[in-house]
């Protein structure tokens, strides 16, 4: 297979963690007689430096004409303390996100068996946690309507959502439940927000699709609290863009590191791959971060093109580093550590 992939790497780590995922899937490719056509573009302070934009339109248009995109981070502390930036980096991951249509993020939390004492939650607890977050991502408070009024001292965020957002959101948490165990949990706040019961009202609806899906409905602060309690009676769990923003973080709590967790933003056309860490600029150019959140998301996105022995490949070459501990100082336990680029370099051999 020819795949024509756009590599977005952003900002502070991003770069860093995207060569080794480039390197790992470089190999797979090799192995299994692919051919990987990448396409460098501009995103984040990177292109604010460059072109005066986060996602200049040359950087759409090679997203757009990729079969996939690879992303790395964005952000950049030189905008983060500074409230009247007019131009941030993050306004060019909200724009990538609504102008290709990423409306569904796929986010999975599951832990891995050699690094279970990593996680500040006891082990009896998190074994066995497989569940998957589908965070509507174009939609909501994040793209609301907002602004200030009464001489700039009162602001305002809206939440706003339409039954057929809802929906298409809906059908691929249905879906996917039924390729899962069949539970699917809808998270709101239907007690206090109109948005959340137009969420539920719809869900319901949707439900005589999928008879043998079973639905429950929760509250978001109920989830927050069962999330790192009972993280195992979860599987697939659907709610709106800040709920899942937050929720997801505390998930990534359970596998033990945000370092690990890859994720996939899909719509209709577009697909998009990347770490759900951000750009750790305390970190950038050290060559220390660690890449494997980055190469499980190439893993993901093998996965969708019906890749699945490549897909596979890398998870076990992944879990075969972990077991081995070639890993960076963050997994590392005061032991010896790699810098990022050779545990690239190691999971590329291995593969
Ligand atoms: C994420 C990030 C982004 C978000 C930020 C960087 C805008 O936290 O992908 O989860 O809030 O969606
Ligand atoms: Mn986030």
């Amino acid at each position: 297979m020819e795949l024509n992939i756009a590599l977005l790497a952003g900002d502070g780590i991003g770069p860093e963690v995207i060569d080794q995922a480039v390197k790992v899937s470089n190999a797979v490719a090799k192995k299994y007689n692919h051919e990987i056509n990448w396409t460098p573009a501009l995103t984040g302070a990177a292109a604010i430096d460059a072109v005066g934009e986060p996602y200049p339109d040359e950087t759409h248009d090679v997203c757009v004409a990729a079969d996939a995109v690879l992303f790395g981070a964005i952000g950049h502390p030189r905008f983060d303390n500074d409230p009247s930036a007019k131009v941030r980096p993050e306004q060019g991951l909200l724009k990538m996100r609504q102008k290709l249509g990423l409306f569904a993020n796929v986010r999975p939390t599951f832990t891995f068996p050699s690094l279970i004492d990593k996680s500040p939650l006891k082990r009896e607890r998190i074994e066995g946690t497989d569940l998957v977050f589908l965070r509507e991502l174009t939609s909501g408070v994040y793209f609301g309507e907002r602004g200030r009024k009464d001489d700039n001292n009162t602001a305002f965020d809206t939440m706003t959502y339409t039954r057929e957002e809802i929906q298409r959101l809906a059908k691929k948490g249905f879906e996917l439940a039924m390729t899962r165990t069949k539970k699917l949990c809808c998270v709101d706040k239907a007690n206090v927000l109109e948005s959340s019961r137009l969420w539920r009202e719809t869900v319901q609806a949707m439900e005589k699709d999928y008879p043998e899906v079973t639905v429950s409905y929760e509250f978001v602060d109920a989830v927050a609290m069962r999330l790192v309690q009972w993280p195992s009676d979860y599987d697939v769990l659907i709610t709106e863009n800040l709920f899942g923003d937050i929720l997801t973080d505390e998930a990534s709590v359970i596998s033990g590191s945000m370092g690990l967790m890859p994720s996939a933003s899909v719509g209709t056309d577009n697909k998009l791959y990347e770490p759900i860490h951000g750009s750790y600029p305390q970190a950038a150019g050290k060559d220390i971060a660690n890449p494997l959140a980055t190469i499980l998301s190439a893993a993901m996105m093998f996965e969708d093109f019906g890749l699945t022995d490549e897909a596979k490949a890398v998870r076990d070459v992944v879990n075969k580093s972990l077991a081995e501990k070639i890993v960076t100082e963050d997994l590392a336990d005061g032991a010896k550590s790699y810098k990022t680029s050779e545990v690239g370099d190691w999971l590329a051999e291995n593969i």
